[in-house]
């Protein structure tokens, strides 16, 4: 109910006007019954049935008129709206971003980006059109940020167009809208809406990704993390772990949250997700990796925290 976009202004005059149609047919269909119910009533001094009336053929043709009448204009304005958000096959001069839903996490990729990829926090420039590429790795998904438009499905082996643009800077909050399994109430995401030159920045930083652990436990916690299976899922830009089953590591100290956008990025979370994922976040794909020393978990968090 507060777009903070073109597309989710569009499906909310959609939905305005849909909304006040339905409220004159109430009012009229009100108006009708309490006159019936009035003039029509049982009088005291009234013995026998009254007047028995069947069919009025003016009334059956103006109440099969009508409604149908209101549904073609809704149906006007539905596929209106409906062609002018798709983003099929390609919006012109828009970004593209790939998006593949995942149990229970979003990878976001950038193909005229260097094919940069981050995940659950979808980085986009204000006043530019974004188009999605959606689809799923498993099972459907749905794609919902209520402020920037509505849903769309993301399905195996298809991909969906649609387009968004935010007016102004901010983080507009999302969420997996199909259920999808377990996890998908903790299934998030959010849109960081940035100026331009913010956005460019992060693209920088996006591509020249930095892992520099410094100290010897972020130094041992880089060993561990292709030791004790990270790196078989995890890419991490900047090194040599290029996993694809899980989301992109790259920059994870520039990410608000964790999980699926479900826990706060903090060095006590990761510890508490890397320690056993699926205890956080009931049925989380990450393996339970409580079988290890804290000192070693501790050694993998130094690291991620080491990633900018
Ligand atoms: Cu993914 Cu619900």
């Amino acid at each position: 109910m507060d777009p903070a976009g073109p597309v989710a202004r569009g499906q909310l005059g959609l939905i305005e006007s849909s909304f006040w149609i339905m409220v004159e047919i109430f009012i009229v269909v009100s108006a009708v019954l309490v006159v019936a119910l009035i003039r029509f009533r049982a009088r005291s001094d009234q013995k026998d049935l009254p007047p028995q009336v069947h069919g009025d053929n003016r009334l059956e043709f103006l109440w099969t008129i009508v409604p149908a009448l209101l549904l073609a204009l809704l149906a006007v304005g539905t596929v209106k709206e409906s062609f002018a958000d798709t983003g099929s096959p390609v919006v012109k001069h828009a970004l593209l971003v790939n998006v593949t839903g995942h149990q229970f996490w979003w990878a976001f990729q950038y193909p005229s980006l260097d094919n940069l990829v981050t995940a659950n926090e979808l980085h986009v420039p204000v006043g530019e059109k974004i188009e999605l590429g959606l689809t799923s790795a498993d099972v459907l998904h749905s794609f919902w940020v209520p402020r920037l438009g509505g849903k769309t499905d993301l399905v195996p082996g298809k991909t969906n167009y649609i387009w968004f643009e935010a007016d102004k800077p901010g983080i507009y909050y999302g969420q997996c809208a199909e259920f999808c399994g377990t996890g998908h109430a903790d299934m998030r995401l959010i849109v960081d809406a940035q100026t331009p030159a913010k956005f460019n920045q992060w693209v920088k930083t996006m591509e020249n990704p930095v892992s520099t652990p410094t100290s010897a436990l972020a130094k041992e916690g880089e060993k561990l993390f292709g030791t004790v299976g990270c790196s078989t899922c995890h890419t991490v830009g900047g090194t040599s772990f290029a996993g694809a089953v899980g989301p992109n590591l790259t920059d994870l100290t520039g990410r608000l949250m964790i999980a699926g956008n479900t826990f706060p990025n903090t060095p006590q979370n990761l510890y508490k997700w890397v320690h056993d994922a699926p205890a956080m976040k009931p049925g989380a794909l990450m393996p339970n990796f409580d079988y290890l020393p804290p000192h070693d978990v501790k050694a993998l968090v130094a690291f991620l925290e080491s990633l900018r």
